[in-house]
């Protein structure tokens, strides 16, 4: 049941690549669509509500061929069944990998240790669903008999991040409560909430896998403090409720049995929010939405599992990002929502790709000969066309971009809308097609500038060749936003297994916590 362990540099199709990169270097994405008339058409997939146009990348049919080659010759086929079916893919953590199983309606079992774990997950999910209910109807009250006005989720990292990226992603669909998120040790971003809210109707989340994360348990301890000032230790279950895989360490904290929600060692941190780490984002948007979010989710799940790779949307994003990382030795990736909504999406996205596949030992144990994982970055469109895009159209690097957006606005005002998607558009039209010299030449004689023309001519010419992917759904939803995040997440399975690393553990970032004890310990 374990996975392949193939570097991808010995395979036939990465060789053929390397050789057909020497004659690919030069292809111009202009020239690609001049030789074929139906290239849009063809290098587009649709699934429902969802579009990806993959046509303004610098790939010929022959590439996209030989990077489904590359696909078929790691044998994704295989780790994808092992990925879904609960094999001990996190080998060095010795765990499954099943946050997918948290968004399955199948009945079809699925062991862990020889147990079905879908009992588990249904019943966690009624718990969230009827705790949620209670809070947002205000049956659920607090110490002096108040219902809740406001939630606090307090974690970091996978616990932080998704819940926070989605209540803020899905706005549109709030209640009346309010969220917060505190997650840095820096006191000073506790210290802000705590101004905003009253101990008398708040509800803490205490959201920590491990429950012994510093950041997290510092932060809780002064939110306890706090909340004991003007409360009793008999009301702290009215207050505080805990997501958690570490009964122990919750229980003495303090937090009723009652009011411990679970998490499993099969659910990696950044890919939790569809868990009990999800609570708040049930609180916010209810528990309906939720659902919505996990079964958004679980139709990318399918489709990555069914469709025909060249097909299949993770599959392609993620071969198209090798082809840069690999052959064209992008460093970087851009991921660029249009939409206000989605501003946290990079944060979020970051966590969810660096701590995956930031990895250089294969899953031999060797160290690799070749670059893995990509760094990302970004920002909302059209604000980030004031900012960083300058480089991204002239500057030296190649910068493949992922451009989000919806064909229609949640709140109306059609006219902002149409100038958003004007905007999308045109970012990824000047990217891939530029503005030649002959272009610029006639535009400033036209604007009467002929005597200036030697001057500045260079300066205003767009080489373009520049990559991107536009994704395109319908509307902004909870269940567009799960299918948008389970994309991602696929293309970080189907990139991992190519690279050959163990995408799952994340024992990078163990050093540095380390030391920050040892050091606290001598200051
Ligand atoms: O430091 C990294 C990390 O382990 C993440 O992977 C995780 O999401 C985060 O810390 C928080 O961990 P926990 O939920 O155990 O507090």
């Amino acid at each position: 049941m374990a996975l392949k362990n193939i570097n991808p540099t010995t395979t036939k199709a990465w060789q053929e690549l390397t050789t057909h990169y020497e004659e690919a270097k030069d292809f111009t994405i202009n020239e690609l669509f001049n030789v074929d008339s139906e290239r849009k058409s063809k290098l587009s997939i649709t699934d429902e509500d969802l579009h990806l146009d993959f046509s303004k990348n610098i790939i010929s049919e022959e590439t996209l061929k030989l990077l489904l080659n590359l696909a078929n010759e790691v044998e994704l086929k295989d780790a994808i069944q092992k990925y879904f079916s609960g094999a001990i893919i996190n080998v060095t953590e010795e765990r499954a990998v099943l946050h997918t199983a948290l968004r399955s309606n199948s009945e079809e079992p699925i062991l862990v240790d020889g147990k079905d774990i879908k009992p588990k997950i249904q019943t966690s999910l009624r718990k969230i669903r009827a705790f949620s209910n209670k809070v947002i109807s205000g049956k659920w009250k607090g110490y002096t008999g108040k219902s809740i006005t406001d939630i606090v989720n307090i974690g970091i990292g996978g616990s932080d991040l998704g819940p926070d990226m989605i209540v803020e992603g899905l706005q549109y669909y709030k209640n009346k409560l309010n969220t917060h998120f505190v997650s840095n040790v820096d006191g000073d971003h506790v210290s802000e909430v705590l101004k905003k809210i009253n101990p008398e109707t708040t509800l803490f989340v205490i959201v920590s896998k491990t429950f012994t994360t510093q950041e997290t348990i510092s932060n809780a301890n002064t939110i306890k403090d706090w909340f004991l000032r003007s409360a009793s230790i008999f009301d702290v279950a009215k207050h505080f409720v805990a997501v958690s895989t570490n009964l122990e360490a919750v229980h003495n904290f303090g937090i009723d049995k009652n009011n411990v929600f679970p998490m499993w060692n099969w659910v990696g941190g950044r890919f939790s929010l569809w868990s009990s780490v999800g609570l708040s984002i049930s609180l916010a948007v209810g528990f309906n939405n939720f659902k919505d979010l996990l079964d958004g989710a679980e139709k990318i799940d399918k489709h990555f599992q069914n469709a025909d790779f060249s097909e299949n949307i993770p599959v392609i994003l993620a071969l198209i990002s090798i082809w840069y990382n690999n052959f064209f030795n992008a460093e970087t990736e851009a991921i660029l929502p249009y939409t206000q909504y989605l501003s946290k999406l990079p944060a979020y996205l970051q966590q969810a790709i660096m701590e995956s596949n930031g990895k250089s030992i294969d899953r031999n144990g060797d160290k690799v000969n070749y670059q893995t994982g990509t760094i990302v970055w970004g920002s909302t469109g059209t604000n980030m066309q004031h900012a960083f895009m300058q480089l991204v159209h002239q500057g030296t690097k190649l910068i493949p971009a992922d451009f989000i957006g919806f064909h229609s606005a949640l709140h109306g005002l059609e006219d902002h809308h149409k100038k958003l998607m004007a905007n999308f558009n045109a970012q990824m039209e000047a990217l891939a097609f530029g503005k030649t010299k002959e272009e610029v030449h006639l535009e400033l004689k036209t604007a009467g500038l002929s005597e200036k023309i030697n001057q500045l001519l260079p300066y205003k010419v767009f080489e373009g060749n520049k990559p991107s992917n536009a994704i395109t759904f319908d509307k902004l939803t909870p269940g567009s936003l799960g299918k948008l995040i389970a994309i991602y997440e696929h293309k970080i399975f189907t990139q991992g297994i190519l690279w050959n690393i163990f995408s799952y553990d994340q024992f990078g970032v163990e050093l540095g916590k380390e030391l920050a004890k040892k050091m606290l310990k001598e200051m």
